[in-house]
């Protein structure tokens, strides 16, 4: 007989009965180092259609299927269902409107992101080719250039949950790092300046939940740090 998995997987259709309830599921194990999202896909199209969750590549890029596992915000998609306990409890991720089942809005989060103008502002005119860098200065952007915005660490911070209207929130200001930290870019004053406030920046009380959540191994903890010096380096 073929081991299986229990899940007990987190169902509200506001179209339905509008009850928030878990529902539990058994599937098999139907390949080696199979993931969660396998998981939650045999659910899908064999046993119960009506479960809704996103996801898109299926390879840890398109940042779409975040969701709380067990208690620990995570990409269905990259983690293994080896090793989790069972029943392997999953919920949208926390703090979040909840448009069905596992399916969040994400418009406030994306609106944050919106807000740093996260583009490359240059005044200088574009060069014939390319604006170039040094290694060393690319290499300021490692770290920060491969956030796929999961929202899974925004949505593991306490700070976001008590204030996330005005505090940017851990994805937010670590892709803000990644334009200030960027040497073509010639926005860095500005940028600054906008951060500049005691909710967007400062109610980050160094919890470091952000940097444990991140599926991609980030550290938004140390971006909002450099941000920080950052600040105070350009007054002294
Ligand atoms: S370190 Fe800052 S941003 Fe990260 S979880 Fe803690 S309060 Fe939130
Ligand atoms: S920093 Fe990590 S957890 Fe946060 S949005 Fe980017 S990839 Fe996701
Ligand atoms: S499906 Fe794209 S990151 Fe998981």
């Amino acid at each position: 007989m073929a081991e299986s998995i229990t899940l007990d997987i987190f169902r509200f259709d506001p179209e339905g009965d509008g009850e928030q309830r878990l529902q539990r599921y058994s599937v098999p194990v139907t390949k080696p180092g199979m993931k969660l999202l396998d998981a939650l896909n045999y659910i899908k199209w064999n046993i119960d259609p009506t479960l809704t969750y996103r996801r898109s590549c299926g390879e840890g890029v398109c940042g779409s299927d975040g969701m709380n596992i067990n208690g620990v915000n995570g990409l269905g998609c990259i983690t293994p269902i080896a090793g989790l306990a069972q029943p392997i409890r999953i919920y949208p991720l926390p703090n979040m409107p909840i448009i069905r089942d596992l399916v969040v809005d994400t418009s406030h989060f994306f609106d944050q992101y919106r807000q740093l103008k996260p583009w490359l502002h240059a005044d200088t005119p574009t060069p014939e080719h390319e604006r170039l860098q040094t290694i060393a200065e690319r290499d300021q952007l490692d770290g920060k250039y491969e956030c796929i915005l999961c929202a899974c660490c925004t949505t593991s911070c306490p700070s976001w949950w008590w204030n996330g209207e005005r505090f940017l929130g851990p994805a937010a200001l670590l892709q803000a790092d990644r334009w200030i930290s960027d040497s073509r870019d010639e926005a860095t004053g500005e940028r600054l300046d906008a951060l500049e406030d005691a909710f967007k920046l400062y109610r980050c009380h160094q919890i470091m939940n952000c940097a444990q959540a991140c599926p991609k191994g980030l550290n938004p903890t140390a971006s909002i740090n450099h941000i920080k010096r950052a600040l105070l380096t350009r007054k002294s």
